[in-house]
C-alpha cells in the first residue's frame, strides 16, 4: 500500500511536470495588448491538474497514442482554466483569490479576464488539431466534438448557467446532482473518455470508462462544497465560505457537511467498481486518482 501511494506520487508529479511544461510551451507570451500576459497567469503554475492527469492516466491505461494524449490533456486543461477565470469575474462568482493569487480579473481588469477565457477556449480547440499527421484526422475530430460537448451549453457552460440561476433556491438532489454533473462532472468524465479515444478501448471498458469519469466528477463537486465549508482560504487558494455567503445550493446546504462526505465516499465506490469491471490490466493509477478525489485537502 505504502510503495502503491509512493509509486502515485512520483506518477503525479512527473505528469504534473510534463503538463505544465508543454502549457508553457504552448499558451503564447506575444499575443497582443498584453492579453498573452494574462493567459498565461491564468494557465500557468497552479492548479492540480486533475483534468490532464485523468487523460493521461486513461490513455495509458488503453495504450493510446502518447502525442494525442499530452494535446487532449492540456486541451481540457485550457477549458478547466478558461471556466475558473469567468467562474471568478464580478458577474458570476466574484472572487478574488484564485490558485493562490488574485483572480484575473483583479489583475488584468473584466474585459482582459473575459478575452483571456475566449482565447483560452479557442486555443483548447486549436491543441486538438496540431495542421501535422501527429493527431491522425479521425482521432482530432472525435475529440474536438467530446470537448465541445463537455464545455457548452449540455455541459459546463449549461451547468453554470443552472448554478447562477439558483442562488437562493433550495434544489432537491436530484436537482443538485444534475447541475454538479454538468457543471463540473462533464468536463471530468470528457478527460476520462478523451483519454480513451487517443486508443482502443474495447466497447464495455469504454461503458465503464464512462462510469468511472461520470461518478468521479460528481464527486468530486460534492467534496468542492464541503471543502468550501470546512478548509481555509490558505489552503484552498481561494476565498473559503464563498458558497453559503453567496446563498447556492450545494451538497452541505442540501444534507449537512458528514452526509455529503460519505455521500462523496459512495459515489466514489461506484467508480471504484467501474474500473473492476473493465476488463483493463492496469487501473492502479485510475484508482489511486479517484482516491486523490477524495482525500484532497484543496
Ligand atoms: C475548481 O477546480 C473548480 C471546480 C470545478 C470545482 P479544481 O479544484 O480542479 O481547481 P484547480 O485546477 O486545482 O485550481
Ligand atoms: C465552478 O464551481 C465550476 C466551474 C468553474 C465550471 P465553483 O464556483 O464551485 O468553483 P470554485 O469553488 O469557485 O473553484
Ligand atoms: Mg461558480
Ligand atoms: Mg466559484
Ligand atoms: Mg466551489
Amino acid at each position: 500500500m505504502l510503495s502503491h501511494s509512493l509509486d502515485f506520487a512520483a506518477w503525479r508529479q512527473a505528469r504534473q511536470d510534463e503538463v505544465e511544461q508543454a502549457l508553457s510551451t504552448w499558451v503564447p507570451a506575444d499575443a497582443p495588448a498584453g492579453l498573452g500576459e494574462a493567459m498565461r497567469y491564468a494557465v500557468l503554475d497552479g492548479g492540480k491538474r486533475l483534468r490532464p492527469l485523468l487523460v493521461l492516466a486513461t490513455s495509458d491505461a488503453v495504450g493510446g497514442l502518447r502525442t494525442a494524449a499530452l494535446r487532449a490533456a492540456c486541451s481540457v486543461e485550457l477549458i478547466h482554466a478558461y471556466s475558473l477565470v469567468h467562474d471568478d469575474m464580478p458577474c458570476m462568482d466574484n472572487d478574488v483569490l484564485r490558485r493562490g493569487k488574485p483572480t484575473v480579473h483583479v489583475r488584468f481588469g473584466e474585459a482582459q479576464a473575459l478575452l483571456a477565457g475566449d482565447a483560452l477556449q479557442a486555443l483548447a480547440f486549436e491543441l486538438l488539431v496540431p495542421g501535422d499527421d501527429s493527431v491522425p484526422a479521425d482521432m482530432a475530430a472525435l475529440l474536438c466534438r467530446l470537448l465541445a460537448q463537455a464545455a457548452g451549453a449540455t455541459g459546463m457552460a449549461g451547468g453554470q448557467a443552472v448554478d447562477l440561476a439558483s442562488v437562493g433556491i433550495l434544489l432537491d438532489q436530484p436537482a443538485l446532482e444534475a447541475m454538479h454533473r454538468k457543471k463540473t462532472g462533464a468536463l471530468l468524465k470528457a478527460s476520462v473518455i478523451m483519454g480513451a479515444a487517443t486508443g482502443r478501448a474495447s466497447p464495455e471498458a469504454l461503458v465503464q470508462l464512462g462510469r468511472y469519469g461520470a461518478a468521479l466528477g460528481l464527486a468530486f463537486q460534492v467534496v468542492d462544497d464541503v471543502l468550501d465549508v470546512i478548509a481555509d482560504s490558505v489552503t484552498l487558494g481561494k476565498t473559503a465560505g464563498k458558497d453559503a455567503a453567496a446563498d447556492k445550493p450545494t451538497f452541505v446546504s442540501l444534507m449537512g457537511l458528514a452526509q455529503a462526505q460519505s455521500y462523496a465516499e459512495r459515489v466514489l465506490d461506484e467508480a471504484h467498481a467501474a474500473l473492476d469491471q473493465s476488463g483493463l490490466d492496469d487501473t492502479a493509477i485510475l484508482h489511486a486518482l479517484a482516491d486523490w478525489v477524495g482525500r484532497r485537502a484543496y
